[in-house]
């Protein structure tokens, strides 16, 4: 099937904002034997295994695992499902539920919820926070998910260890299998155990899956790592699957008019190094693709932000370009301002629907008043989508690049072909970047820092 969620390229293009700021055809032609060689070096690491991302969507033993274990979790009728994790191994998920559950998911009665528990991603640790879920959700009614690939980032941690010394007490160290779950990395020989939460898991005898060693935290979402939690939460999680597939048969084209993530690439590209578009906006025109702005600027942050080149040949590079999120219509009144007439050091991308969950007719309201005639009898979804159309002008006006992205409707098909988009796209930033897309030198240096701050005791 081929994807049905649409990019148009025409208002970052030099026709739609000049020279300076668009892109040119010029430029596309001198940028293409770049990408042609991007193309091939990214392939052939594809068929080398090198970034298992590319293949998650085939991966048929990992999907039988991980519904078989959502179905023996599911028994247990837990009221809750804490997901413990940072980073690459929370945002994914969370991504996942503000855009396929209901709006105030948590808040619906267990009927309206389907029988399933409700969700809370703990990507943090704030002592405030956590303490308050602790006390709204029981042990003995929660399943913690506890998700972190190297199984010893020191928040994670210090959430399962807070969890499972809770759990012990409310039902015994023999039932604390019976109420979590690991999602880690692969398992280690004897005695040779470098994963903390392998520790844990073994432990308690705990059920876990794998996070395949190839894939990256920020590139995990189609691993066990969001699919399991989604199929807990009865996500179709074989429709987000088949939109990763629908897209691949074009995001693994080598041309650009054909493959939509390598010209989001390019276009970015050109735009960062020869138009002095140093940032990346993402703006969601819907609540539901809000959390997909968010998990977006993790993967563009962490994944373009180096100093060393990909062929170690530099150390000084610097590089990246700046994600940000934004959403719309809220933002209109908070950042349109500073993207309309502040510096023209942005590309944009809008996200928009072509048409919602619901409508919501605006009523006429009592007579007289003033200036409402061009509310009357249309709907809260044309208000939404006017406004979308209504920013993009008022860009391309102000000479600043646009590009847009329409989902036909938000559902798993669509949200998988969208995420898996900004995968590969991500991972062709990174090669014309110059720079290794898939690792986080700086990110691994804070952990260690963290670690010997708390070891000081102070
Ligand atoms: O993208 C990444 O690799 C990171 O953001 C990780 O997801 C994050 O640091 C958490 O790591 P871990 O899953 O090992 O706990």
């Amino acid at each position: 099937m081929n994807p049905s969620i649409r990019l148009d390229l025409s208002f970052a293009k030099s026709a739609a904002v000049g020279p300076d700021h668009g892109i040119t055809p010029k430029d596309l032609r001198a940028l293409a034997p770049d990408l042609v060689r991007a193309h091939k070096a990214l392939a052939a690491d594809r068929l080398a295994k090198k970034y298992g991302f590319f293949d998650l969507h085939k991966d048929r033993a990992m999907l039988r695992d991980v519904k078989s274990l959502a179905a023996a979790c599911a028994k247990h009728g837990h009221e809750n499902m804490v997901v413990l994790g940072i980073g690459g191994s929370a945002l994914g998920l969370t991504t996942l539920v503000t855009a396929l559950k209901p709006p105030y998911y948590n808040l619906l009665d267990v009927k309206r919820r389907e029988n399933r528990p409700r969700v809370f991603v703990m990507d943090n640790v704030d002592p405030v926070t956590f303490g308050s879920m602790l006390n709204l959700c029981p042990p003995e009614k929660t399943l913690y998910v506890v998700i972190s690939k190297s199984g010893g980032t020191a928040e994670t941690l210090a959430q399962a260890l807070i969890v499972f010394s809770e759990l012990e007490r409310a039902v015994g160290k023999s039932r604390v299998k019976q109420h979590a779950v690991a999602i880690t990395g692969p398992a280690e020989p004897k005695g040779k155990t470098t994963n903390p939460l392998h520790v844990l898991r073994q432990t308690y005898g705990l059920p876990w899956l794998t996070v395949p060693p190839n894939v990256g935290g920020r590139f995990s979402v189609f691993s066990p790592v969001g699919l399991l939690p989604a199929a807990m939460l009865g996500m179709d999680i074989d429709g987000l699957l088949a939109g990763c597939r629908a897209m691949d048969t074009c995001s693994s084209a080598s041309s650009l008019a054909r493959n939509p993530a390598y010209a989001r690439a390019a276009y970015h590209f050109l735009a960062c190094r020869d138009k002095g578009k140093s940032i990346a906006v993402m703006m969601p025109y819907t609540d539901q693709l809000r959390d997909v702005a968010d998990w977006y600027r993790q993967l563009w942050a962490e994944s373009l932000g180096k100093r060393r080149s990909l062929d170690g040949s530099r150390d000084d590079l610097f590089t990246g370009q700046t994600p940000v999120k934004s959403l719309g219509a809220t933002d209109q009144h908070s950042q349109l301002q500073l993207y309309l007439e502040g510096p023209n050091d942005k590309i944009h991308t809008l996200l928009s629907v072509g048409k919602f969950d619901a409508s919501l007719p605006i009523p006429g309201g009592p007579a007289g008043m003033p200036g409402i005639d061009y509310l009357k009898g249309r709907t809260m979804a044309r208000l939404l989508q006017a406004e979308c159309r209504a920013t993009a002008d008022a860009l391309r006006a102000e000479r600043r690049p646009v590009i847009r992205v329409e989902l036909p409707i938000v559902n798993a098909h669509t949200l998988g072909q969208l995420l898996y988009m900004l995968e590969v796209e991500t991972a062709m930033a990174g090669r014309l970047f110059g720079v290794d897309a898939f690792d986080q030198p700086a990110v691994e240096a804070i952990k260690v820092y963290t670690r010997q701050y708390m070891k000081q005791g102070r």
